[in-house]
């Protein structure tokens, strides 16, 4: 219909493109806060070097991954947004997002959101109402309920889990980067939680989820010079630390001093048990809104210390999804 207008309006198809491309160049230009507070934050001649390198696909957002947003959001999505930025200067119909600009919430959306899972608006939204949550496609309506589970889980992860890991041990800072939609999805709508095949390890194998674990009480995974347990928990032990190497790519010692296993002198073994604890409150959690898929670390580490899909740091995330800043002074 739109589409059909414009066509009248400028006449032909030739000036419709134009014109979209000038209206998303638009959008892009006046959404993307982060690279705007980015770019504020380095000199002129940074700068330059900046926008040529984003023209060469690197994205800033990213730790390491990289979506190309104009193959699959669509010439109708980037009219639509533009009418509902025009429309409104602030979010109407939101749960989690709460306090974003219109502008705020379609860059957000664009890069985080339709770039985490590469598909278009319409795959959760009606493109004549982003605000609807029901209107005649079930399928869109569902992922957008979907979706909403899934801000949750990151606010979630951010708020409760990765703020943590700062307090965990002195000899250890994070990097600070966060959890977003392509930590886990990468790039897939759908994506597999457990690798098809993990070398040397049986495929039915999976994380200790549902038994207590605690930093503290260590004992779940503890086999050291213990007479009290089979070999069977020795071998468990094992499979769960080849788990550990493969999902991040690192060898044993990036966690522990191989002379001696149980010792806690290694700064990541502390990262890796919070990050167990943590793979526990997602299954207990969310473990429905994830298809009863079990979390493992190859789920977002996907063989990398830190993951690629994460974001670079809580300035490119809306503040919603991110640790609330203490107060100064404290
Ligand atoms: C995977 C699902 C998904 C995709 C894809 C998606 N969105 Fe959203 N969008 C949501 C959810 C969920 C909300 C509600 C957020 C909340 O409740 O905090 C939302 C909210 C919005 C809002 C705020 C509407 C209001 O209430 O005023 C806008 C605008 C929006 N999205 C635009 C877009 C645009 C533009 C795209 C494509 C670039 C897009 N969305 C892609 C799930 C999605
Ligand atoms: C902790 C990992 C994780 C994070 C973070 C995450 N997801 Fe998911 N998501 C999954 C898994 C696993 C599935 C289940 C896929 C399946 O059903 O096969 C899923 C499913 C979904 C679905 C349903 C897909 C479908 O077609 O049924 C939507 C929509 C979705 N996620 C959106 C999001 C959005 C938007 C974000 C970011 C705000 C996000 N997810 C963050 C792991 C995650
Ligand atoms: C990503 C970090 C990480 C990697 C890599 C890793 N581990 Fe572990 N390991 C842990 C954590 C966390 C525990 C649990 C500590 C606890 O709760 O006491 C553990 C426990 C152990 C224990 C039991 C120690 C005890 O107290 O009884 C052994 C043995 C062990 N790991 C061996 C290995 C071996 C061998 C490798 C390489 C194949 C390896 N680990 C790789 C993090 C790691
Ligand atoms: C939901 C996503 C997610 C899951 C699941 C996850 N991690 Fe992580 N992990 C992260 C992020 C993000 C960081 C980066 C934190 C930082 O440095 O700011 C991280 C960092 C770490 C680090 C510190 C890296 C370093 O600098 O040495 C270790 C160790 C680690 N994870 C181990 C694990 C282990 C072991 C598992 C499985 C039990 C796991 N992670 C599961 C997201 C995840």
């Amino acid at each position: 219909m739109i589409g059909r207008f414009f066509e009248n309006l400028l006449g032909g198809r030739q000036n419709v493109f134009w014109f979209v491309f000038l209206i998303v160049t638009a959008v892009l230009a006046g959404s993307s806060f982060w690279v705007i507070n980015f770019i504020a934050n380095v000199d002129e001649d940074d700068s330059e070097m900046m926008a040529e390198e984003m023209m060469d696909g690197l994205s800033p957002i990213y730790v390491d991954y990289f979506s190309e947003v104009d193959e699959y959001i669509s010439p109708e999505a980037y009219l639509a947004m533009a009418a509902y930025d025009q429309q409104f200067d602030e979010v109407q119909n939101v749960e989690v997002l709460e306090g974003l600009s219109s502008q705020e919430m379609i860059g957000y959306m664009i890069n985080h959101v339709s770039g985490g899972l590469q598909v278009n608006c319409d795959y959760c939204h009606s493109l004549q109402n982003f605000a609807a949550d029901e209107w005649e496609d079930e399928e869109a309506m569902a992922n957008k309920a979907s979706a909403r589970i899934h801000l949750q889980l990151v606010q979630d992860l951010n708020r409760e889990w990765l703020s943590e890991l700062a307090s965990l041990t002195d000899q250890k800072q994070p990097s600070g980067s966060q959890i977003t939609c392509a930590t886990c999805h990468y790039g897939v709508a759908q994506p597999q939680v457990w690798p098809e095949d993990q070398v040397g390890l049986p495929d039915d194998f999976r994380l200790p989820l549902e038994d207590f674990y605690s930093l503290t009480e260590e004992d779940l995974l503890n086999v050291n010079a213990r007479e009290d347990i089979s070999l069977d928990a020795v071998q468990y032990n094992q499979q769960v630390m080849y788990h550990m190497n493969s999902a991040m790519n690192v060898g044993c010692t990036h966690c522990h001093n191989s002379r001696y296993f149980p010792s806690w002198e290694v700064p990541a073994k502390y990262y890796a048990g919070h990050m167990l604890l943590m793979s526990q409150f997602i299954w207990a959690e969310y473990a429905e809104s994830m298809g009863n898929q079990q979390p493992s670390c190859t789920m977002c580490h996907n063989g990398a210390v830190i993951p690629g899909g994460s974001a670079v740091s809580v300035d490119v995330m809306p503040a919603p999804l991110v640790p609330v800043p203490q107060e100064a002074g404290r």
